[in-house]
């Protein structure tokens, strides 16, 4: 029975929504309270049993290698000054089980494009795609459900979530006939409809489960919305020849590619937050906003 080991992260977008933050910086590294966007989601990857972590890098991405890299001076000092719990915090974002993989991709051509930009590295392994800027927050991680239906079903799954009908311009869009509470048997998938053509309000959110069959899929495709090789219109193929899943995941997704949702996504982990969770409630509760 195959296993998912892999996780591809598309990073090498420009971010142009948060500048002028991302002019010099990579919108994955922006913190969500005190870890950056990337480290969320490669640590649900890592809950979901994944060690192998393929990094889909564009132009002036630099942070994100150097962050999951050694950071030898950083150590040397911690070290030396006998601040252990913070030379742990600073080791443990790679365990040593993990492997960090980087493939450039050469042109900004779209999703589907950057997943294709895997293909030498996934060859013929079912694979997760995880995209940073949705931060999801559940228990289990929404990746290891995922991967728990995956175990059952040896078919691709996409993760998704009702959404109002006036932003389906915003996501890609599913329909099927349903298997249980939270399955559906996937029949249509249109990237960002406008709410008139959408064919459900059932949209998918940043993490996949995909068979190896999507490659082929991907790069047979035309351009689709907005000049670019689009990941759903890879995956609406594949479900002429193999079987998709969408999966209604149990959690919460923080739409971090917008300012909205980044701002809400701080405010509520801060919330949550071990250290700060306390002070920060009575912070706001005096703002008596
Ligand atoms: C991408 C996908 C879209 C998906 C969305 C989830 O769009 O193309 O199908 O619903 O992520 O966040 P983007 O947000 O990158 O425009």
């Amino acid at each position: 029975m195959a296993l998912i080991n892999k996780a591809i992260f598309p990073v090498a977008g420009l971010g142009t929504r948060f500048l002028p933050a991302t002019k010099a910086q990579p919108k994955e590294m922006l913190p969500v309270v005190d870890k950056p966007l990337i480290q969320y989601a490669v640590e649900e990857a890592y809950a979901a049993g994944i060690r192998q972590m393929i990094f889909v890098n564009g132009r002036n991405k630099r942070a994100i290698p150097d962050h999951f890299d050694t950071a030898f001076e950083l150590e040397t000092e911690l070290e030396n000054a006998n601040k252990r719990e913070l030379l742990s915090l600073v080791r443990s974002i790679k365990p040593d089980d993990m492997e960090c993989i980087y493939i450039r991709q050469p042109k900004a051509l779209g999703l589907g494009h950057a997943v294709l930009c895997a293909q030498c590295v996934v060859v013929n392994e079912p694979f997760a795609v995880l995209l940073a800027d949705d931060l999801m927050v559940g228990k289990p991680p929404v990746l290891k459900q995922m991967v728990d239906q995956f175990s059952e079903w040896q078919a691709s799954i996409l993760a998704v979530q009702e959404v109002p009908a006036e932003q389906t311009k915003r996501y890609g869009i599913v329909a099927g006939s349903p298997i249980s509470d939270r399955l559906m048997d996937l029949t249509h998938m249109v990237e960002k409809p406008a709410p008139e053509d959408a064919p459900s309000r059932l949209g998918v959110a940043g993490r996949y489960i995909l068979t190896p069959g999507v490659f082929r899929e991907i790069a047979t495709q035309p351009r689709g919305v907005g000049g670019e090789i689009q990941l759903t219109d890879g995956i609406a193929a594949l479900m002429r020849r193999e079987k998709v899943f969408a999966y209604r995941y149990e959690g919460k997704r923080y739409d971090c590619g917008s300012k909205e949702g980044f701002l809400q996504a701080n405010v509520e982990l801060a919330l949550d937050h071990p250290e700060l969770g306390a002070t920060f409630r009575e912070y706001l509760k005096a703002l008596e906003i």
